[in-house]
């Protein structure tokens, strides 16, 4: 399989196999392996079923069902037309998503885009001194209500979700560490007053999404993205006048957002009065 590939920029690999063509399981394991080498896979004019993409996320873990979950993007549809800063998905839950995928199914070719940003390949960049520090450190990852740039709450209601871990986590599979601290949905740094926590992110933003961190997809009819949601955070544009944009989405988790979060599947109206701004910050 590899020595049908070529290297993405700055990280990633682009494989050019036909994925209708069901691997064998000594090919599975080989894709396996090589994903979790490289984090992001690039596939380009494929023609998937939605059942074709569930069997090929089937070769790297089992798939979250599609109860609850959505399995097309679009632009004219769900999840709206805004921009979404960096993020990775249920981030502040305690089991994240472990593997997303895209498979374009219908675009203007070349027209919007989705940009990942490598947690593991950025602390490479950070001094020796920033890295101890960190590793000391813990990041409180909290829902947040804007989605298109960095406005969250330093502190926020317990009953919402969100959840306090190292800054630095190792990679389930692979042990590799990785910074774990998003434009998005980090609320905080460990104990840090708030200007100081501030301060410190803002640092951090800066390295993860700089051009030379950052991968650039340029989307076009047929492609097929695979990415290591742990590892690498993703953004996109406004997608206002990107029509048609749909995109066939298949994850790999145990556990859907409404498993995780069950509080919004039963309308609690601690939710609704968060949501409407009634209830912004705690003590
Ligand atoms: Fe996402």
């Amino acid at each position: 399989m590899e020595n049908q590939s070529c290297n993405v920029e700055p990280f990633g690999l682009e494989l050019d196999v036909d994925l209708r063509i069901p691997l064998d399981e000594a090919a599975q394991e080989r894709f396996r392996a090589l994903f979790y080498r490289e984090k992001l896979l690039v596939f380009r004019n494929q023609q998937l079923s939605e059942a074709d993409h569930v069997r090929v996320l089937g070769y790297i873990g089992p798939v979250l069902g599609s109860n609850g979950e959505y399995r097309e993007i679009s632009s004219d549809g769900n999840l709206g037309t805004g921009p979404l800063c960096y993020h990775s998905d249920l981030a502040f839950t305690t089991e994240p998503f472990k593997v997303l995928s895209l498979h374009a199914l219908e675009v203007v070719d070349g027209q919007s885009w989705t940009r990942f940003a490598n947690g593991i390949r950025v602390l490479e960049s950070l001094s020796q001194e920033s890295v101890d520090r960190l590793q000391s450190m813990t990041a409180v990852s909290l829902i947040s209500l804007v989605q298109t740039h960095r406005d969250i709450a330093y502190s926020a209601p317990s009953y919402l979700p969100q959840v306090e871990r190292p800054a630095i986590i190792p990679h389930p599979v692979t042990g590799e560490p990785i910074l774990y601290v998003s434009e998005m949905q980090t609320a905080r740094i460990g104990d840090l007053e708030p200007a100081a926590s501030e301060e410190l992110l803002q640092e951090l933003f800066a390295s993860l999404y700089a051009d030379e961190n950052v991968y650039e997809h340029r989307w076009q009819n047929g492609d097929l993205v695979i990415w290591d949601n742990l590892a690498l955070q993703h953004s996109r544009p406004d997608l206002t006048h990107c029509i048609p944009r749909r995109l066939q989405r298949v994850c790999v988790a145990d556990k859907s957002f409404f498993d995780l979060c069950p509080l919004f599947s039963l309308g609690d109206q601690r939710v609704s009065d968060w949501a409407s701004g009634k209830v912004l910050e705690v003590e």
